[in-house]
């Protein structure tokens, strides 16, 4: 018998109620499979600000070392925005990919058949979407120094933030990028900022020498405004994306919106070794926890990723994601995804609806 050692860090707002039904999930799996899973549960985020102070305790820290991964929830709230940034939910989530050195973020946007028409774009143009954006995710803007808001004589203030990449980060970023292109469409978009951008334009050299090891990707370029625009206009000119880190917390956003919701997008931050973490890319949803209203698709899928990723359980992953697209076929749909002629479902619902499916 396989055996797992998962670390659950449900976090705030609705990460406690997604999370549930995506231990729901693992636990039906884990039945299906004959693989065990013992899981840890831990606060993170605001849950941990306001148990211990700090938003992420060396103790959680030193268990995401230890475990095979880490499935987490939402972090964040309106709660806790006044803190020092240093202290703020947030920091957590940054450290916890810092700390395992997950420098590539795996986001899909698949359209589901059944929610072509859930997006707030057109049918024709969404249906068919797949895309793979791939986020370099500890790098860029959001670790660069210097960093911060200084005081100056004059009373006035000054803001700074860095972004800098070296050449093993872009190089690192890209294999795992053109790997993933490898094993789908074999079409790379990389997007940066190469007109204004010194870091973007190295990106962009580094990207391209990388590209000479991979001749049966077709790659090409894009400047992040162009990329914006074309996921609106045309999406399904993109097989994968690579992006640098704030262009790609910006990107995934948007490509969310094509898949009907950014409910229904999971995802997994990989590093070099066997450290992983796997999480919705939605935020908290302060306004509609504990309401029973929130979509554990994302969370549900991303226990899919888990499988795959880093428990060699693919056929397992499979099952969940069939499991996923039977319930949206049969109709059931959570808020954010609902329709007029279709069933309106609560978060514990929809979880329930999943395992069934799974259960067969
Ligand atoms: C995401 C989120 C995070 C990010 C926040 C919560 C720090 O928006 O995972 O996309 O900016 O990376
Ligand atoms: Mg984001």
């Amino acid at each position: 018998m396989k055996s797992f050692k998962i670390l659950a860090l449900p976090g705030d707002g609705i990460g406690p109620e997604i999370m549930k039904e995506a231990l729901r999930v693992i636990s039906a799996t884990g039945k299906r499979h004959a693989a065990s899973f013992s899981i840890e549960e831990r606060p993170v985020g605001g849950a941990s600000i306001d148990g211990c102070g700090v938003p992420l305790a060396d103790e959680v820290l030193k268990l995401a070392l230890l475990s095979d991964c880490v499935l987490l929830g939402a972090v964040g709230g309106p709660k806790w925005e006044g803190l020092d940034y240093s202290i703020r939910p947030e920091r957590a989530l940054l450290a916890l990919r810092k700390e395992l050195g997950l420098f590539a973020n795996l986001r899909p946007a698949r359209v589901y058949g059944a929610l072509a028409d859930s997006s707030t774009l057109k049918r024709e143009v969404v249906s068919g979407v797949d895309i793979m954006v791939v986020r370099e995710l500890t790098g860029g803007l959001y670790f660069g120094v210097p960093r911060g808001v200084e005081k100056l004589p004059d009373g006035t203030e000054r803001g700074v933030n860095t972004l800098v990449y070296t050449t093993p980060e872009i190089e690192r970023i890209a294999r795992v990028a053109f790997d993933v292109a490898r094993k789908r469409g074999k079409r790379l978009t990389s997007v940066d900022k190469a007109n204004v951008l010194e870091t973007t334009e190295l990106w962009r050299r580094v990207v391209t020498r990388v590209a000479v090891g991979y001749p049966d990707v077709a790659l090409s370029h894009m400047y992040v405004d162009n990329c914006a625009m074309q996921l609106v206009r045309n999406p399904r000119q993109f097989d994968v994306i690579v992006t640098e880190n704030t262009f790609g917390d910006i990107l995934s956003d948007e490509a969310a919106m094509l898949t009907g919701s950014i409910g229904m997008l999971p995802s997994a931050s990989l590093g070099a070794g066997r450290h992983a973490m796997y999480e919705p890319i939605h935020g908290s949803a302060p306004d509609i926890a504990g309401k029973d209203v929130a979509n554990p698709i994302a969370t549900i899928l991303s226990v899919a990723m888990m499988l795959k990723h880093s428990l060699d359980m693919d056929e397992a992953a499979g099952e969940i994601e069939s499991a996923v697209e039977r319930v949206l076929d049969r109709g059931l749909r959570t808020a954010d995804i609902y329709q007029a002629g279709t069933r309106r479902i609560g978060c514990r619902e929809m979880g329930e609806a999943v395992v069934s499916e799974i259960d067969g």
